[in-house]
């Protein structure tokens, strides 16, 4: 188990409690069940409180659940993936750094493909472009996950752009919310981002190794600080009600693996097809181009099989974008 991450047997044990949620299991039940002394179920019960899970109850009469918060714990989570191979292994924490690192940590010790890395809280969350990713505690979804395609690194891109369909139809799917894509990965609702992905690799000059797709969805949080309230939003901000994390999460997982599937099956142009019909930025949008070259204006005219951005400058000229940023100007 990765140093930190929450214990198996913490997680057995939210699992038996939402299970029994209507009635009290008795200590030593769960004692025998998890496999730990009677003190350890106490010990680990007062740490769920600490977390905010509502527990009643003492060593003496038993526990029972009042409220769980929504809580992506590997036990609620996992058996809702049936035969998904991404997600057949979940890594939780409570409070990570930043589950990229852990991804790229792991994936560098050997993790399998499919390994999901999630966090309810991190501390030090990363961004594109060298930016913090703002992660408050049990709000959102963070999550990194392990791919090892058998690719070329040129694919990469590719990648970026299947976890930002696959992102962007499970929001949909679930909240019904018109989420749009900005190439070459954000996810935008009312034009405010609510989710971005952070691609990190590792990689020889003709193979790639292991993929960390790092994805960071803003779900619950009722607001934003206030350097961020112009320029990004929640889903709970924008739909006027709380969601489940754990149902976007579960139908995130599995739109991942058939957009990988669709990959592997029919190459990148089915990917970047799906991505020009998901985003309003594919086609006649007129943008400010942000990158080290410096900025300038050009309307988006069709995204490459690469995964590179078509954009014709105001004189005419075209060209490909492959990174930097984009604004939409209106
Ligand atoms: C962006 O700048 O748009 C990308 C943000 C990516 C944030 C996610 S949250 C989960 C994963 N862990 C990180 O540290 N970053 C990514």
């Amino acid at each position: 188990m990765a140093t930190g991450s929450t214990d198996r047997k913490i997680d057995k044990l939210i699992y038996l409690l939402a299970k029994n949620a209507t009635v009290v299991v008795p200590g030593p039940k769960i004692a025998a069940e998890i496999g730990v002394t009677r003190s350890t179920v106490w010990m680990y019960i007062e740490k769920l409180r600490a977390l905010g899970v509502e527990i009643k109850g003492h060593p003496s009469s038993g526990y029972q659940l009042q409220k769980l918060p929504d809580i992506l714990a590997p036990s609620l989570v996992r058996p809702e993936l049936g035969e998904n191979q991404i997600g057949h292994r979940i890594v939780h924490y409570f409070r990570t750094d930043s589950t990229n690192d852990v991804a790229l940590m792991l994936a560098a010790q050997g993790e399998a493909h499919g390994t999901v890395i999630l966090a309810e809280e991190q501390t030090a969350g990363r961004g594109r472009l060298g930016r913090n990713w703002y992660s408050e505690k049990s709000s959102g979804i963070y999550a990194s996950i392990i791919l090892r395609p058998p690719l070329a690194p040129a694919a990469a891109p590719v990648l970026t752009l299947m976890a930002g369909v696959a992102t962007q139809r499970a929001v949909n799917t679930v909240t019904g919310l018109p989420v749009d894509i900005r190439w070459p990965n954000d996810l935008l609702l009312n034009g405010k981002k609510v989710c971005g992905i952070l691609t990190e690799m590792s990689a020889e000059l003709d193979r790639l190794h292991a993929v960390v797709l790092g994805i960071g969805l803003n779900v619950n949080h009722r607001e934003m600080p206030a350097e961020l309230r112009e320029i990004a939003t929640s889903l709970r901000m924008e739909g006027r009600k709380p969601y489940s994390r754990a149902q976007i999460l579960v139908a995130l997982l599995k739109e991942l693996e058939r957009k990988y599937r669709l990959l592997l099956d029919e190459g990148s142009v089915a990917i970047t097809r799906a991505w020009a019909a998901a985003s309003t930025y594919a086609q006649g949008k007129r943008i400010r181009v942000v990158s080290s070259g410096g900025e300038f204006l050009a309307t988006t005219a069709g995204l490459e099989p690469s995964g590179a951005l078509r954009v014709r400058r105001e004189d005419g000229r075209e060209e490909l974008l492959v990174s930097g940023e984009i604004v939409e100007v209106k």
